[in-house]
């Protein structure tokens, strides 16, 4: 009999993890692989951060924290949602955590009770619906188009609302399409949500600053401000701060949210890193300029990934607008024979026959509940990039029928 519970067999480890952790292991073992399966920034965590957390350790501000997180912290997350966002919060309505990741888990599991329905949009941050599932809910996952750039829209939103839907999950900009919402875009989906009061929005900005482009970053309690009162707005320091070691992130939302989420905390991992928390307050009360300069690099880099992998034979994708991910369609590979005699029958065949034959690593689209496509991150350095780009074009021109 397994040890593992029924609840733990119905979910299963993070794909783009496992594939990364392979990658790492090839690379241990001598072989010049590029994993471009990682959703981490290659740039080093500013000094002035580093800074920052080496005084609080030599100060001595190493204790516990509260589990909601820090006050001077908390009143810095209010300040950054005001000056950035136009979100008017108190410290009360926010948890600092783990990371995302705890906040995502943390509002899910307080909330969901059995056969409660998550929507969330495909393609999907991996650990949305095995996040659901482990909380007893049920996702209900919604295909987007690859011609509308994987945008939820108001009509798809409305055909999947039921009278158990409890949370409808958007990510702005998107992992891993890099699709980015308008205020426009938002205001559509603010508008059937305006017709179906018990469905709350869990809105995850965390690649707010990672966005390109003329149009402004917006998120959804700043669109309609009368659905304030059932957003949980996530964000944290992870992607545009290059603290992904460090494990920040927060959650504003209603006081009695934020108290369930918190309770649940109590009980598990209690209040983040002190000193990371430190560092936190310098990432959003210091010099931002960092982030211009790196989401121009990102920029360039992704126009280079787009530009080789749209002249790779049976490949295109589109050049998004936010996040540092290409979502990349690979469908006129599927039936093609490899060198070594076999089939690429889906994506997962493909970015396998990518490692195999090229030491490339990719995420396949069936780990974001879209096929056939692959995600490759450009968040690495632009020359190994462009080699890894170089390889993906031989390793389709070598696949033949
Ligand atoms: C869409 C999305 N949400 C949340 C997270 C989690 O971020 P963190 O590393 O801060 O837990 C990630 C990280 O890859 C992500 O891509």
């Amino acid at each position: 009999m397994s040890i593992a519970s029924q609840r733990m067999n119905r979910i299963k480890a993070s794909p783009s993890i496992v594939i990364s952790a392979k990658a790492m292991e090839m690379a241990r073992a001598g072989h010049d692989v590029i994993a471009l399966s990682a959703g981490e920034p290659d740039f080093d965590t500013p000094d002035n951060i580093k800074i920052a957390a080496m005084r609080a350790i030599i100060e001595g501000r190493t204790k516990y924290s509260p589990v909601t997180g820090i006050p001077e912290f908390r009143e810095a997350i209010c300040r950054k949602l005001e000056r950035e966002n136009g979100l008017s919060h108190t410290p009360d309505q926010i948890l600092v955590c783990n990371g995302g990741k705890q906040v995502i888990y943390n509002a899910l599991t307080a909330t969901l009770d059995p056969d409660d329905e998550v929507i969330i949009p495909a393609p999907f941050w991996v650990s949305y619906p095995d996040m659901v599932l482990l909380s007893g809910g049920t996702p209900v996952v919604v295909a987007t188009e690859g011609a509308n750039e994987f945008r939820l829209t108001p009509s798809l939103l409305e055909g999947a609302i039921t009278a158990k839907t409890k949370w409808l999950i958007l990510n702005n900009p998107c992992n891993p399409s890099g699709a980015a919402y308008s205020a426009q875009d938002l205001e559509g989906l603010a508008e059937v949500l305006r017709r179906h009061p018990h469905v709350w929005v869990l809105t995850d900005d965390i690649y707010e600053h990672i966005l390109y482009g003329d149009e402004p970053f917006a998120t959804m309690a700043q669109v309609a401000p009368d659905l304030h009162g059932r957003t949980l707005t996530m964000n944290g320091l992870s992607k545009a701060y290059c603290m992904t070691g460090w494990r920040i992130g927060y959650g504003a939302g209603p006081k009695e949210l934020i108290t369930a989420m918190s309770k649940l905390q109590s009980q598990s991992t209690s209040g983040a890193s002190t000193i990371s928390q430190w560092a936190g307050v310098e990432a959003l009360d210091g010099d931002q300029s960092f982030i211009r300069d790196n989401v121009a690099v990102f920029e360039d880099r992704r126009d280079l990934g787009v530009s080789i992998l749209n002249q790779a034979n049976g490949l295109s994708c589109n050049s998004p607008n936010g996040a540092f991910y290409l979502y990349v369609d690979c469908r006129e590979t599927l039936g093609k024979r490899t060198p070594e005699g076999g089939t690429i029958e889906n994506d997962g065949d493909f970015a396998k026959y990518l490692l195999d034959s090229e030491e490339v690593a990719v995420v396949h689209g069936d780990a974001f509940g879209l096929s056939p496509y692959f995600r490759i991150s450009y968040a690495l350095a632009t020359d190994r990039l462009e080699e890894a780009c170089m390889r993906i074009q031989r390793a389709c021109a070598s696949l033949s029928g």
